[in-house]
């Protein structure tokens, strides 16, 4: 079947209501394009989830800082929208710009975005938050499938519904990565030869926190270890930081939680972010 291209808002809402008019369901997978592996694999969860896939293609300028990569944030479009189709996307939804010139109204989460990310990038999780929101009004989703990569920003999504009252239902998708073990990001191609082969110690320590936390070891100790892998290994990299969270509260932890601890990295190689997590 052909792929349906909407760039009008209202035209996105006009359908979602007729698709539920219809008595049909509706899985969404939000994204800023440029897509990869990890994106599609997103694609194939909501495909299982209900009748009618749509994916957003939307860069979205205010969770972008000043001095971040919004304007070359790639935008391949012709190639995005024959990867949504070969996954079986019903409906691509990429409007030119969701914001009206004097809008004035945001979400604002307010525990859980702070630290982490939060932290070295203010405001961002407002932008992702107020455009989720927007997203969700415009496409009216039954479920919304999010990638465990950004694992912050799943746990601000799934507490905005819960706050918000929003009427579905979050999935969590977990992490695809690069046979060599890179977390796919639409920011890996930044990278440098040389800073691609570093950034594998990224997901080596996340293996070795697995390890330690098995062999009863505290967070702090895992952390530490963390901490020196990297310096040995790209003596370069700058750590943003290491943290063991809990994986929904994002509570910082002093003991590990089974199952519920997120071990979560955020590293510059180069100007280049890479943030990595796993729940251990
Ligand atoms: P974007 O960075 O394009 O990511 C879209 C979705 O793909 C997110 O849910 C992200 O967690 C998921 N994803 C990215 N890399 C992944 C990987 N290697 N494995 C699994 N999932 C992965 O996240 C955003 O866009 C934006 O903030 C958005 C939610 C669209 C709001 O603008």
């Amino acid at each position: 079947m052909a792929v349906q291209i909407i760039r009008l808002p209202q035209k996105m809402q006009r359908k979602a209501l007729a698709i539920r008019k219809a008595g049909k369901t509706i899985a969404f997978v939000p994204t800023m394009g440029a897509l990869h592996e990890g994106h599609l694999s997103l694609i194939d969860l909501a495909r299982k989830k209900a009748d009618y896939v749509v994916v957003s293609i939307y860069v979205n300028p205010t969770q972008f800082g000043p001095k971040e990569d919004f304007s070359r944030y790639p935008r391949p479009f012709k190639t995005d929208a024959a990867l949504c189709k070969l996954r079986g996307t019903d409906i691509i939804f990429n409007p030119d710009n969701l914001y009206a010139p004097d809008s004035s109204t945001w979400i604002n989460e307010e525990t859980l975005s702070t630290g982490l990310c939060g932290g070295a990038r203010p405001g961002h999780f407002r932008g992702v938050t107020t455009v989720v929101g927007k997203l969700f009004n415009l496409v009216l989703p039954h479920v919304a499938v999010f990638g465990q990569k950004d694992a912050q920003q799943v746990a601000v999504i799934e507490r905005m519904v819960r706050d918000l009252d929003f009427p579905l239902k979050i999935i969590r998708a977990p992490i695809t990565r690069e046979p060599d073990g890179l977390a796919m990001s639409s920011r890996n191609i930044y990278l440098s030869p040389d800073e691609r082969q570093k950034a594998v110690i990224l997901s080596q320590t996340l293996k070795t926190a697995k390890q330690m936390a098995r062999d009863g070891k505290n967070p702090k100790q895992i952390a530490q270890t963390i901490g020196k892998m990297i310096a040995q290994f790209a003596p370069d990299a700058r750590i943003d930081y290491i943290e063991l969270r809990h994986s929904q509260s994002l509570i910082p932890l002093k003991q590990i939680v089974p199952r519920k601890t997120l071990v979560a990295l955020a590293v510059y190689f180069g100007k280049t972010r890479l943030i990595d997590n796993a729940v251990i």
